[in-house]
């Protein structure tokens, strides 16, 4: 089949896209507003983009919390996505108010960061303390707002509990990763499975920009 996306016109019951361009990895930002608001979001929208120095983006569809609060305090965290934390990250997905702290929803800990204000997830087995260097607001091919915005930070701090280093490596069979793979699916340590967005206050966690 092809399809061309101008129209989405793909005659399948979901888009595909994202469950083309996968697996992704999830950064679980974690930021605060100027008046001190702790947040914590997870994004797929997420990668390095570069070492030495050490960058990594997000990319929030809609201005987010995170994107709000990066932008007034310029700083963020990108706290590690293990299988165990699967059911915290995706409670910390909900369409939550502005002041809301998803470390207390998910019942996690914050822990201090060195070099940035936003708390790490004391739970999660690797966390990059980042200092916001970049926002590009993306386009279409013709210009027009993709009302998304990529918020490029550079690595200033690295957090690795040492449960997660094993012959001088960050092993991976240990921190067993999470990753983003298409409509409702991820990929972990034993395969393929499903979660559920989570929602609040009667509005829907699942498909909506704000989600
Ligand atoms: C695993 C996962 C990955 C997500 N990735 C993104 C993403 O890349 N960009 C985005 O805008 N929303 C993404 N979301 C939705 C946000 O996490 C959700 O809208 C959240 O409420 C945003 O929080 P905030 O407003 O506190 O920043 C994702 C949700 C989940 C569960």
């Amino acid at each position: 089949m092809f399809y061309d996306t101008d129209g989405r016109d793909h005659g399948l019951p979901h888009d595909p896209f994202k469950a083309i361009v996968a697996p992704r990895p999830i950064g679980w930002i974690s930021t605060i507003s100027e008046e001190g608001h702790v947040n914590l979001a997870p994004y797929s929208f997420f990668n390095a983009v570069s070492s030495r120095p050490d960058l990594v983006m997000f990319s929030s569809e809609g201005v987010k919390d995170s994107v709000k609060n990066v932008r007034q305090t310029r700083e963020f965290v990108a706290n590690y996505a293990s299988h165990e934390l699967a059911d915290e990250i995706n409670m910390t997905s909900a369409p939550a108010p502005h002041e809301t702290n998803e470390f207390e929803i998910a019942g996690l800990t914050e822990a201090p960061c060195n070099f940035v204000r936003p708390p790490r997830v004391a739970e999660a087995l690797a966390a990059l303390e980042c200092k916001f260097v970049q926002e590009i607001e993306l386009t279409d091919i013709n210009g027009n707002s993709a009302d998304s915005f990529m918020i490029i930070g550079q690595v200033v701090g690295v957090h690795i509990d040492d449960r997660a280093i094993k012959d001088g490596k960050f092993d991976v069979s240990i921190a067993r990763p999470m990753a983003r793979l298409g409509y409702r699916d991820y990929h972990g340590p034993a395969g393929y499975f499903e979660m559920t967005r989570p929602d609040w206050g009667g509005v829907s966690g699942e498909g909506s920009r704000k989600s």
